[in-house]
């Protein structure tokens, strides 16, 4: 019996905080977070992120961004002392958030209350720049889907997964599955607008600890994405190869990995003592255990047209 995993009306009418559910961008914010004391340099999600992208893409070039779920908006924020010159759009399905994000961002910035799925596409193909960060795992997750249910179910979100895997030639590797079918639809959505640039995060069920970080991060790919349970909903990790895909199918070069790439967190003494052990002495001790093993749990993607 399949199950649809469905967070829109938690966001459209239940949301008021993102406090239960700390971001890796919300724990960079503080000036003070521990966090700040692990990453490459001392500074914000934004600027970190900011940087780690004008690798591939030539900042000075963009000069229209989208966000969509943006949260408090913090990230944006800082793309804007980056990127002063950026015109920037928000898009969000929750009022609350919407109303965070006025606070943060200088006025001139467009805010849209809408989800993401039912955005105009022709509005779409004049941004230069999609950012999804930590959000397409609140979309629909197709659960439990079986071949046989996959081959005889006359069900539209069923069908819609039965087209993208046919379409873009998607493996599948378990039986049942879990299909990201919100996040595959946002990204061929992108796609088809011609969208120049799409920056995509979330937690992942193909990534995997590396280097210094193996044996006392114990993250470990699954191949199908899992159900992370929040205050108020669920959320699904993604499996970013089919992202992939998609992508490249839309003659899209992509860049993936995991958020380490970009904050560069090195083993330290003190980091190893704190990651192997298992009594949290300190709020700290915790905070920086959930960090470090979202560095690896977390993957990007990054497509250049
Ligand atoms: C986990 S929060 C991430 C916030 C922020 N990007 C960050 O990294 O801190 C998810 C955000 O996506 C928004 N969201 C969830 N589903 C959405 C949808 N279908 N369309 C647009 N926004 C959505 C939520 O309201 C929230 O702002």
């Amino acid at each position: 019996m399949i199950h649809i995993n469905d967070t829109r009306t938690y966001h459209k009418e239940q949301i008021t905080t993102l406090g239960w559910e700390l971001t890796v961008c919300n724990m960079l914010y503080p000036e003070n977070s521990p966090c700040r004391e692990v990453v490459k340099q001392d500074a914000s999600f934004g600027k970190l992120l900011h940087e780690f992208l004008s690798r591939y893409i030539d900042m000075k070039q963009v000069k229209t961004i989208l966000e969509a779920g943006g949260g408090y908006g913090f990230l944006m924020k800082d793309f804007l002392t980056c990127s002063p010159h950026v015109k920037v759009t928000m898009v969000d399905i929750s009022p609350a958030m919407l109303a965070e994000q006025k606070k943060n961002i200088d006025s001139h910035a467009t805010f849209i209350h809408s989800d993401f799925l039912e955005l105009d596409t022709a509005m779409l193909a004049t941004i230069d720049l999609v950012i999804c960060n930590e959000i397409v795992g609140d979309f629909i997750t197709v659960c439990d889907i079986t071949d046989e249910i996959l081959e005889s179910s006359a069900l539209d979100e069923i069908k819609e997964c039965k087209r993208l895997i046919n379409e873009y030639n998607l493996e599948i590797k378990a039986n049942p599955f879990n299909f990201n079918l919100g996040a595959l639809l946002a990204i061929e959505k992108m796609c088809k607008a011609g969208t120049k640039y799409i920056y995509i995060s979330e937690h992942s069920c193909e990534s995997e600890s590396q280097g210094d970080f193996r044996e006392c991060v114990p993250v470990r790919p699954t191949f199908n994405p899992y159900e992370i349970k929040l205050f108020g909903h669920s959320e699904y990790t993604i499996r970013f190869s089919h992202l992939e895909a998609i992508a490249r199918t839309w003659g899209y070069t992509v860049y993936r990995g995991v958020y380490n790439d970009i904050f560069q967190c090195r083993m330290t003494p003190k980091l190893q003592f704190i990651l192997n052990s298992t009594a949290s002495v300190k709020d700290e001790y915790e905070i920086l255990r959930q960090f470090i093993g979202d560095m690896f749990t977390y993957e990007y993607i990054v497509c250049c047209k």
